[in-house]
């Protein structure tokens, strides 16, 4: 029988063991999403104490795509030095690290990121009562290349894995819920359009992870992919 404590593989990642420290927000990064040497310094903790596996707090694909504060970001070139710290403190630790990517669509608020917050439809959620802008069919492909771009991001920055947040009301959970998503486009009605905005997001991810491709440069419903 295998046990907690043997070592464990997810495709061609090999973990210590089979403990994964659930994607928690910390709040410790700088307000332009930017990680901290506290954040790796927490990190490092984790893997030192045993996680086999650390997800990272959901970080933002686009500044419009963060919710809170200290809410780490993975949408600029510049973040690199700071981000591969990061990665290595938890290497020399003897763990391996994935990153948590999000838009938090219409769960954030123009406060925190000074514009209009964007979403399938129009419609507003409980706990953030600003009525969002529905998103284009452009800026729909635009999003979905920015999830690539931020999974290319992160296999450069020596990330071990990706996953993509898929759950808890964010802008892909906005899409595949018909409470938030009124569309009457191909990203709306039926299931399979609903899922449509994922998908394309998960093939985008996949070819800037795998295949180390941005469509363009700049500055559980969770899919996870291993390392490799
Ligand atoms: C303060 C806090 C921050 C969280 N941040 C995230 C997050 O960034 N991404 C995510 O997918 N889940 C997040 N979660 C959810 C946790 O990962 C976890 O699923 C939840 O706490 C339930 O875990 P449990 O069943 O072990 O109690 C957060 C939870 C808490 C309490």
């Amino acid at each position: 029988m295998r046990k907690l404590f043997d070592e464990t593989r997810i495709n061609r990642l090999a973990l210590n063991n089979r403990f994964v420290r659930s994607a928690t927000w910390e709040g410790m990064c700088e307000e332009d999403g930017r990680p901290t040497a506290r954040l790796a310094a927490y990190y490092a903790n984790l893997a030192r104490g045993g996680a086999g596996l650390i997800i990272t707090g959901y970080a933002f694909i686009r500044p419009d795509g963060k919710q809170l504060p200290g809410q780490m970001g993975i949408h600029d070139d510049s973040f690199a030095p700071p981000m591969r710290d990061l990665t290595a403190a938890v290497h020399g630790a003897g763990g391996k690290i994935c990153l948590q990517m999000v838009h938090a669509g219409g769960q954030t608020s123009a406060k925190v990121i000074g514009t209009r917050p964007v979403a399938p439809s129009t419609l507003q959620t409980p706990q953030f009562p600003e009525e969002p802008a529905e998103l284009s069919l452009q800026e729909i492909g635009n999003m979905v290349r920015l999830f690539g771009d931020a999974a290319a991001r992160a296999k450069e920055c020596d990330f071990d894995a990706v996953q993509l947040h898929a759950a808890h009301g964010y802008l892909i959970n906005q899409f595949l819920s018909p409470l938030t998503n009124r569309r009457t486009d191909a990203y709306g009605g039926s299931i399979e359009n609903r899922c449509r905005f994922l998908l394309e997001c998960y093939a985008s991810v996949r070819k800037g992870w795998v295949m180390n491709f941005r469509c363009w440069s700049s500055s559980m419903a969770t899919i996870t992919l291993p390392g490799g």
